[in-house]
Order: C-alpha cells, then structure tokens, then sequence
C-alpha cells in the first residue's frame, strides 16, 4: 500500500523504526532481531512479573531454523556487556521457540530495570552472536508503592457554556470547565542516576517537567472501568532533571472519566471530579533515593486551555499562557489542591501502546467559502487534531469546525456529528507566528472550516496530526487495480482512526464506543494492518470487566451504563477476541486468563436457550446490522453464533490441554449444530430467511453436512446473481461473505464484487470519494444524498474486514494453523489484474508475495521468515512448467516436496526467497 506520498508523513511506528529490527541481520547466519518483552520494544513500566520475551530469526539463507535458544538477563548494562546474566541465566535450551518465551529468573522488583539478549542456534547447530541488547523495566508492583495521592482542582468545574444548537436539541447549555494546571517544585542536589516518572489519572494528564512536555503519548492513561482499575504509565525522564530546583507538573482534562462520553449529551459517567496520581521516583548515584509524589503540598490554578473535551472541542486562549512548569515560577496565588479521589480502582500498568501522532496530514486544498471562511481539504478522513500556524492580533479568534463530508455548496457537512460540537477555538496572544494543537481532544474529519482568519491562509496554516494507539505496522498491499489500492487504504485509515486505546466505532460523533459486534467483526483483518497482540490484551481486561454476573458479554466495553446485554454477534467479541490473538500470534497466555470468564458466557448461551439448544423467545440481538433489504431471521444468528462461539471455545480448551472440556465443547457444538439443521435448514439446502448472511453463517461457522454445504454454497451465489451479483450483507454478514465465497471455491463470484462500483458494494462508495470506509452502504447516494444523520459515520471499519479476502486471496498469504508456523501461499488472480504486491509482518517476521502475469507466465516472488515452513499453491499448465531461478521447481534448495495436480503446483518449502514462474 503507498502509505508514503508527499502530503502524508508517517511517523515511527514500525519495529524497525522503534529500535527493534537492527540493520546487522542482513546478511549474516540465523540472527536473533526485533526483541520484544511482552509484545513490545522496550516498555518502561510493566507490571507482569513472568514477562514473555520474543524475538524473531532473520537470515538470508534458505532452509535456516533455530535449534536452541539461550537469553540473559542482567540488572545493569555493563553486566549484559559481560554475559553476566545476574538477573537470569536461561542456559542453552533446545527448541524453536522464539514467541512466549517465560521470563525464568530471580523474583523482579518494583521499578527494577531488566538488560537482555539472546543468542541462537542454527540448523547445523552453529550459535549466533548475542543479539543487540534490549530492555525492559517493572512498574509499581504493590498497591502500596504508590505513594502518590489522588490530587486535583474542582474550584472551576461547574462553568456552563451556551452553545449553538445542536443536534435535536436546543441551546443545551454544555458544561465544559477548564482543565487545571497543577504544580510542584523540589530541588535536587545530589548526582542523578535515574529519574522515573509514574504517572495515573482519573481524567487525562499531560506531565511537564522543568516546562517540557514529559512524553508524546496522548489521552493517558487511557479508558478503562475506572471504578475498578485504572492505568499508569512509567517514563524515563533522566535526561530532564537538572540540578537546583525543578518543577513538576501537569494539566489535567476531563477525558473519558468525567467529560462528555457516548450518546445523550451525557458527561461525568464515572465521576464528577477528575485526579492525578503521581510519583516522581530518583535514584541517586549514591544509593539513596527521592520520591517526589502528588500530594496536598501541590499548587493549582486553570491556565491557557480554558476547556477540554473529547466530542466538544478545545479551545486556548493564548494571552493566559504562562511558563507554570518551570521552576522560579511564583505560584503565590495559586490555590492549594484537593486530595482524596471519588474512586479507588487498583492501579495497573498500561500493558498496551499510547496514543500517539502517526502521521502528519498537509491540505490539499483551500476554498474560501464566505469572507474570512476557508474550508481546508486534507484529502484523508483520519482521526486526530489540526495543528494550527497563525499570526493575528492580540485576542482574535479562530474557530475550527471539523467534518467527514462536504454539503453539496462547499460548506462542511456537519450533521452527523450528533451532539459532538467538534469545535476548538484559539485566542491570539499576539506577538509573531504562533503555533497551536490541540492535546485533550480528537475529532473524526477530513474537512476542517477556519473562521477568524484576517488574511488568506496557506497551506501550512492546518496540519492534519493523525492519531492512533501506537501499534506497529504491519502489512502493505497493492496492485494493478487503483480502486483496490484505495480500499486497502480505506480500511487502513478506518482502522487507525477507530483504535484509540480501545477499538471503537467511530471517531466523529457522539458514540466513540468500544463496539463488541464491530471489534469481533474487523479483528482478524485488524491484524494485517498493524501488530494489535497488546491492543487487544488491553481491551480484553475491558471485556472481562464489562461482563453480566451471569455470564453475558455487554454491547460496549469499557461499558456503558444500561448497555450490558451484547446479544448474538456482539457478545461474541468476548470469544472470538482471544482466539484471533492466539490464531495470529500464539498467544495462549490470553485464552489461559479469559478462560473461565468464556466459559461463564457459553454457560449463559447455554441456560438463556430452550431444552432444544435454540434461542428463547425473546433476547437482544442487533441482526444483520445494516444489510440492505435481507433481514436474516435473529434465531438464525443466534444460533449460529453460539455453535461457532462453543466450537472456539473447544478448540481453545485443547490448545490449553484441557482435554475433558473440548469433548465436553465439542460435544455441545454437535447439539447446538444439529439443532441449528433441525429449526433452520430445508432437505434443499435453503436456510431460513434464505439471505445472503445465513448461508455465509452456516458456510464459514462449519454447520452444514456436506451435502447441505453444497446445496447451500448454490443457494448463496444464487442469492448474489439475482441481486446482479451484488452483496446484500450488513456488518455480520460481510465478516465472512468473501472469505465464504473462497472456501466453497467460488472466489470467481468474490471477484466480482469486489470490482462492483454500483450500489452496494466497497467500490461505490470509493466511486464517491471515500477514503474511509463508511457505515452504511449507503452513506451518500447520488439520488438520496446523505442518509439519515443519527446515524450515519463515514469511518466505521466493519465493512473494511473485506482486506483480509484480499491479502488472503489476492495476496495468497495465510496462517496454516497458529501464529503463522506453517504459512499457505496461495495467490487467486483474477484475469483483470497484472501484479499484486502483499507483505505482512508475521510474529515470526515478513511474508511477501509478489506475483505479476506476463502473457501466459506467472511469477511469483515469496518470501518466508526463517524458522517457518510454507506450501505454495500456484497455478500450472502441467507438471514440469514450474521454475525457481532457473531451474526447475523440485530441483531447487529450500523446495522439500512439489506435487501437481489440475492445473495447480503444491510446493512445500524451507524458509527463505524464492522466484517461482510458471513456463
Ligand atoms: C454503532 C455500531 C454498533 C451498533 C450496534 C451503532 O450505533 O455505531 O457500530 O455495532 O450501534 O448495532
């Protein structure tokens, strides 16, 4: 995919980038690269106290495996230096093994720093050198090292705004209070040899330290159920103290915890009174140590960001701004702290990336569309802030409004924003360029409308700063087609607009919600994009916290109050969200914790259904959100759901060794299967409701005898060609549609929706401009215009899970069994592309396919990571048409077996790059 084009720069996000993957693999023998200390580069602050270390193998040579593996483990760099292993030792252990490999040393301690590396063997038993080092460090691993109090500032917090009108409502006064600054000074006057800052929140804080802003991370410490835990995160912040006096600081904002939150125009869902926790921890070279912690000593005061809200905006007025986090600053005036918090959830380290700024985002064009408005086209629907560049008068005023779509005169298309007022607005100081973003607030948008401006903007007046938790890349694609090309793009921008912290729906309105039915719906594709394991790991906790007493998963995690009952499909999430995580990387840790809470929501599925194993009466579920005009009957997803939830659940019984349980879960699916063909399925094949969702449910979840499955793939594309081969699937249904079509052999039906550009289908709404993946199919129509504003996003990623068809079937790169082991590559052109370009960034390093048609011959160039196998399936004439530099297939080093049958070549290779071509 061309992420990387002159008006978009991507910011450090990949392995490489963050110090992972060293330069030196290239070339040498089998070298251990990209470590990782619980799926990430060097985390600073993990409470895990048996962390997972991983890495990857790379080398250039074909055929190349680990045998053994050895890691060190030592409590200060120059002991690393000096294989001094004095924290552990592993010792040489044979094995493969290179994802979850148990920290196996002395007990760690709090704030303790941990050196490593790792050294391997390869096929022939020859040992590598030690890898480049890498680090990681334990956070606060008692309640009682906290030695922080919760402080904050609530003089100024019941400040009404009136506002324009806003969605189906009228001049609803918002209360919108500014976020206080909060401060302290301390002196240090002994040499430092480490400074780490903890650092928590009830609201979001941004620290500062001796007036630098301590970190780039955005909307810590995150969202969780605050009233049972909340987050921290721990930074080095060494290089910022300095002798003498310092100052410690920190703004903080409302945030998830008591700012405007989902639908209703409702705020202060967790508390009224938002609160800090912090402590700044510094070792001295002589041993001894400070810790300077939030407290009742602190000072307070509002400052230059005079409100702060997620769906409301920002806004700054500029002639406040005051150097308050330095020290020498005289806070004579300001007031004293609060302390005591409203709640006293147990303390964590966040275990997954920050927010962060991954690309900056320059406008495509500027229109003027009343006098002194410009509305600013950054050519990308993303999520984030805009970076504002301006000179003007001492209290003049700039608004920004932002939205997804224009209205048909120019002007920004605002309505299905909901209650989100999406406004921020900054006040001139007044003295030469000033520079301006936004830190406690996002909007959804691609438009931005600039009013105030006194002069003709440029294009660096606005710069678009994406945001997204900091997940690493890790796919790209792109081929012949340029509608294709942009669709991956869509569901990559919807993807990284939507995962903030937590996987939401959208970013734009009044919702932003960690959608259940969404995230188990785009999971799997979500993969594919960018490495989301301690995503996911976070937002998991968030599931499990979030479910009924009775075993039932909510629609919402974190959750939302009355929003508890998922039903069919949303529910799910709960299930298959761990077993994607282990699919794609092996991660038995997740399904070990979630086990029992999976177990408590089969056992509800269980008691909630009739003696027969069908659905009760009555029971929530959303259906087949979204389809057009084929409602699948909601017994049918219901029971659909359950078999294919109970089946997970087996399967991750066995791979946790409980035995009796996946007989016991395997047994159950039988009945809920057999159940299923009783209530819903005719002696033809025909599935209640007869949809297109039905067929793909009981296709892809395994429910159907082989005859049935038959009868039911015809029902399925019959179904489509009577639509004039269009889809008809809502968000349950196109999960799986193309993957449907693949598995019964029919990706000819597959390619024919993907290259629709009529209604519905992905490419009508690219033919309309999308850069996103929309809700609705139809989101805007030439004949209708929008659809209904209560609910109508332009960045939901649901239909987006169609990239994982592509990278699958046009890419021909899979997982063959878990965490990508044993890959299958099996490319499916279609006679109307020339070349697709497919990475993805396994836990075991790249896979690539490049294929491209020339006349009657096919190239293949593959790539596989060392330490994995693949079978290549391609197509061929006849059994001695396939070549590999040169020669012939089975001749070649790396191929262990070739096998030919119906115009198609089965190669099992070895690791390693090979040039395969068809003659
Ligand atoms: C959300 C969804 C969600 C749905 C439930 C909508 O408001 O935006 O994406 O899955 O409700 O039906």
């Amino acid at each position: 995919m061309k992420r990387r084009n002159a008006r978009i720069v991507l910011v450090l996000t990949c392995w490489a980038a963050l110090g992972g993957i060293s330069g030196r693999a290239a070339g040498e023998p089998l070298t251990p690269v990209a470590l990782r200390c619980e799926y990430r580069v060097n985390p600073s602050g993990i409470d895990e106290t048996a962390p997972r270390l991983s890495w990857r193998v790379a080398s250039k040579q074909r055929d190349e495996r680990q045998t053994a593996w050895e890691v060190l483990a030592a409590s200060s760099e120059a002991a690393l230096a000096h294989d001094n292993g004095d924290l552990w030792h592993s010792g040489k252990v044979a094995g493969d093994d290179t994802t979850a490999i148990v920290y196996g040393g002395r007990a760690l301690v709090s704030g303790e720093v941990c050196h490593w590396k790792a050294r391997v063997w390869d096929k022939d038993g020859k040992a590598s050198d030690w890898s480049e080092p890498a680090v990681w460090s334990m956070g606060l691993l008692q309640q009682t090292d906290w030695k922080g109090e919760w402080i904050g500032y609530d003089k100024m917090r019941q400040i009404a705004t009136n506002t324009a009108p806003l969605f189906g409502a009228k001049h609803i006064p918002l209360l919108l209070p500014p976020p206080p600054c909060l401060r302290k000074e301390f002196t240090v006057s002994n040499k430092v040899q480490r400074a780490i800052l903890f650092a928590s929140a009830l609201g979001l804080a941004d620290f500062h330290l001796n007036g630098q802003l301590v970190s780039e991370d955005r909307f810590t410490p995150g969202w969780t159920d605050y009233a049972r835990r909340v987050h921290y995160r721990a930074y080095d912040v060494t290089p910022l103290l300095r002798q003498g006096r310092n100052a410690l600081g920190a703004i903080l904002a409302d945030g998830w915890y008591s700012g405007y939150v989902a639908w209703g125009q409702k705020r202060d869902r967790y508390g009224k009174k938002p609160r800090l926790r912090a402590q700044l921890q510094i070792d001295y070279a002589d041993g001894s140590q400070d810790i300077i912690a939030s407290g009742p000593d602190w000072k307070a005061a509002t400052g230059a960001t005079t409100s702060a809200d997620f769906q409301m905006g920002e806004s700054y007025d500029a002639r406040l701004a005051q150097k308050w986090s330095e020290s020498g600053f005289d806070d004579g005036k300001w007031d004293s702290v609060v302390s005591g918090a409203e709640m006293k959830p147990v303390m964590e380290a966040h275990p997954a990336p920050p927010v962060r700024v991954f690309a900056e985002i320059q406008p495509k064009s500027i229109r003027r569309i009343h006098p002194g408005v410009y509305v600013f086209d950054l050519g990308q629907n993303f999520a984030g802030v805009a970076r504002l560049k301006i000179k003007g008068e001492p209290g003049r005023k700039i608004t920004l409004r932002f939205a997804e779509r224009l209205n048909p005169d120019g002007s920004i298309y605002t309505d299905n924003l909901r209650n989100a007022l999406a406004t921020d607005t900054y006040i001139c100081r007044g003295r030469g360029t000033e520079i301006w973003e936004p830190r406690f607030t996002f909007h959804g948008f691609q438009y931005v409308e600039v009013t105030g401006l006194t002069r003709r903007p440029s294009k660096q007046t606005i710069t678009g700063l994406a945001l997204s938790s900091a997940t690493a890349e890790a796919g790209k694609f792109e081929c012949s087609d340029p509608m294709l090309n942009r669709l991956a793009q869509n569901t990559y921008w919807t993807q990284r607009a939507n995962f903030i912290d937590i996987p939401t729906d959208c970013p734009q309105r009044d919702e932003r919600l960690g959608w259940m039915g969404d995230a188990q719906v785009y999971i799997q594709t979500a993969t594919l994009h960018e490495d989301v394991q301690a995503f996911f790991t976070k937002w998991l906790v968030d599931v499990e916290d979030a479910q009924r007493q009775d075993g039932e998963y909510p629609k919402v995690a974190p959750l939302i109050e009355g929003e508890n009952d998922g039903g069919p499909a949303w529910a799910d999430a709960g299930v298959i969200c761990p077993w994607t995580i282990y699919e794609v990387y092996g991660d038995t840790r997740i399904l070990e914790k979630h086990y029992q809470s999976m177990a408590r929501f089969i056992a509800f599925c269980t008691n909630r259904s009739t003696p027969g194993l069908l659905p009760p009466e009555k029971f929530h579920c959303y259906g087949d959100w979204l389809n057009i005009n084929d409602e699948t009957p909601k017994p049918v997803i219901c029971t659909a759901y359950f078999a294919h939830s109970t089946q997970l659940l087996a399967r991750m019984a066995a791979a946790l060794g409980k035995t009796n349980d996946a007989v016991m879960y395997n047994d159950l699916f039988e009945r809920i299967k057999a159940a299923f063909n009783r209530a819903y399925v005719g002696p033809d094949g025909r599935i209640e409701g007869d949809t297109q969702t039905a067929y793909v449910l009981a296709l892809s979840f395994d429910l159907l005898n082989a005859v049935r499955r038959q009868q039911a793939a015809q029902c399925l594309v019959e179904n489509i060609r009577k639509r004039g081969w269009h889809l008809s699937t809502g968000f349950v249904g196109t999960k799986s549609l193309m993957l449907a079509l693949a598995g019964i052999g029919r990706n000819d039906v597959a390619w024919r929706l993907i290259h629709n550009d009529t209604f519905p289908s992905w490419g009508f709404s690219i033919r309309q401009g999308a850069t996103s993946i929309w809700e609705r199919w139809d989101g805007w129509t030439p004949e209708k215009g929008f659809q209904t504003p209560k609910m109508n996003s332009f960045a939901h990623y649901s239909f987006g899970a169609v990239y994982q068809w592509m990278v699958e079937n046009i890419g021909g790169i899979q997982s063959d069994g878990p965490a990508y082991k044993h890959i299958l590559i099996a490319p499916q052109p279609d006679d109307k592309l020339t070349f697709a370009d497919t990475t993805y960034d396994s836990i075991r390093g790249p896979i690539e396919t490049h294929w491209r048609k020339v006349g009657r011959h096919f190239r293949l160039r593959v790539t596989i990571p060392a330490n994995t196998t693949a079978t290549i399936v391609m197509p061929a004439v006849d059994v001695s048409s396939v070549f590999e530099g040169g020669r012939r297939a089975e001749d070649s080093p790396g191929v262990k077996a070739f096998r030919w049958s119906r115009a198609l070549a089965e190669i099992e290779v070895a690791s390693g790059t090979y040039d395969f071509e068809t003659k």
